[in-house]
């Protein structure tokens, strides 16, 4: 297990702060990796047509609603492995809430936070970076990430005291919904489970809260290079107020604009294992501008971390995951080489 970072770690917020006018070498991308290159086109004016799911409508007395809204979630997974879910019925007081405990969070003066610095072993903690190859490049962002699930790894003296109430609180209010999308998503794909990962006694769960500070060379660099997430399901609180997330939809990267008090949806690797390959897990990443910063939860739901993932299949089809892996090796192998679009889950499957 690798214990500390390869070089000493520098807070992107106290870089912004300081007032630079160019940002430094460790956070310029290479030229195709840069939001405005053009290979994959990034049309940001052009609408997103991400689908919107009122949750609400899978309870209505109307039969033919619920079915249609089985069917509408059940095309958002196979064609797009994302999409904004409103009426989910998690409270937007406790939403609202738990976004301004982590803003205060991260205003705290830097050596408060730094009683929270993480490092790669687990990863719990303040951060600035994901994986440990020396001289890599770095992405512009602060994190904070805590574990929820299981409870046998949940260590509430790691997190910030002024956000363990409504921390706990948020992250329940989430897994529960969590459990219903897992419930749709198993119906809807025909998997006997109820729950492919293991039922809410044994599924993991995280927490990562992601600060994007201003930078003044936004078109140099990224908030979170692309990549898909490696769990189950993300649940992402974004910050309506600024842009940032982009999607990858075939080849365009299209920006999210994201409706107030709605979450957003995230299908990632461990699900298009599952569902051998019938749901994708969806390559995304976050760009950057020098006017605000963003603030967003994403709520990781994965698989217990013990066992090795495999498609579940319905009818006769050949497994085209057969490489199968636990979450927790997965997880390992990405907390070392850092993130790099979807080569992870691809390489779960052998060559033909
Ligand atoms: C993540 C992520 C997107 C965002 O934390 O994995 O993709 O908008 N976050 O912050
Ligand atoms: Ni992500």
């Amino acid at each position: 297990m690798v214990s500390a970072w390869p070089e000493p770690v520098v807070r992107v917020q106290s870089l912004s702060d300081s007032g630079i006018d160019s940002i430094p070498d460790s956070y310029v991308k290479p030229i195709y990796d840069r939001p405005l290159h053009m290979d994959i086109s990034s049309n940001s004016n052009q609408p997103d047509n991400i689908p919107v799911i009122d949750l609400a409508n899978l309870y209505s007395h109307d039969l033919t609603l619920r079915k249609t809204t089985m069917d509408l979630i059940s095309d958002a997974c196979r064609h797009w492995g994302f999409f904004q879910l409103i009426n989910h019925g998690v409270s937007y007081h406790l939403m609202a809430e738990v976004r301004r405990v982590w803003r205060e969070f991260f205003h705290l003066p830097l050596e408060k936070k730094q009683e929270y610095a993480n490092s790669p072993a687990t990863y719990e903690g303040y951060g600035s970076r994901l994986g440990v190859e020396k001289g890599a490049k770095l992405d512009w962002s602060d994190y904070f990430f805590l574990h929820f699930l299981p409870v046998s790894i949940r260590n509430e003296s790691k997190w910030p005291q002024s956000c363990r109430e409504l921390v706990s609180e948020y992250n329940e209010a989430v897994l529960k919904l969590c459990g219903k999308l897992m419930k749709i998503f198993s119906l809807n794909l025909g998997l006997e489970e109820e729950n492919a990962f293991g039922g809410e006694q044994v599924v993991g769960a995280s927490l990562r809260v992601n600060l994007y500070p201003k930078c003044p060379q936004p078109d140099l660099t990224l908030g979170i290079s692309p990549h898909s997430d490696p769990g189950g399901i993300t649940v992402l609180l974004p910050d309506h107020h600024v842009s940032g997330l982009q999607v990858r939809k075939d080849n365009a990267w299209l920006t999210v604009k994201p409706i107030p008090n709605a979450f957003i949806i995230n299908l990632a690797d461990q699900l298009e294992v599952v569902s051998n390959g019938q749901y994708k897990s969806v390559e995304h990443r976050v760009i950057v501008n020098s006017n605000q910063d963003r603030l967003s939860l994403a709520f990781f739901y994965n698989p217990r971390g013990d066992i090795l993932i495999r498609p579940l299949l319905t009818d006769n089809e050949p497994p085209l995951y057969d490489q199968p892996m636990t979450f927790n090796d997965y997880r390992t192998f990405i907390r070392l080489n850092g993130l790099h679009g979807k080569s992870q889950v691809q390489s779960l499957k052998s060559p033909r």
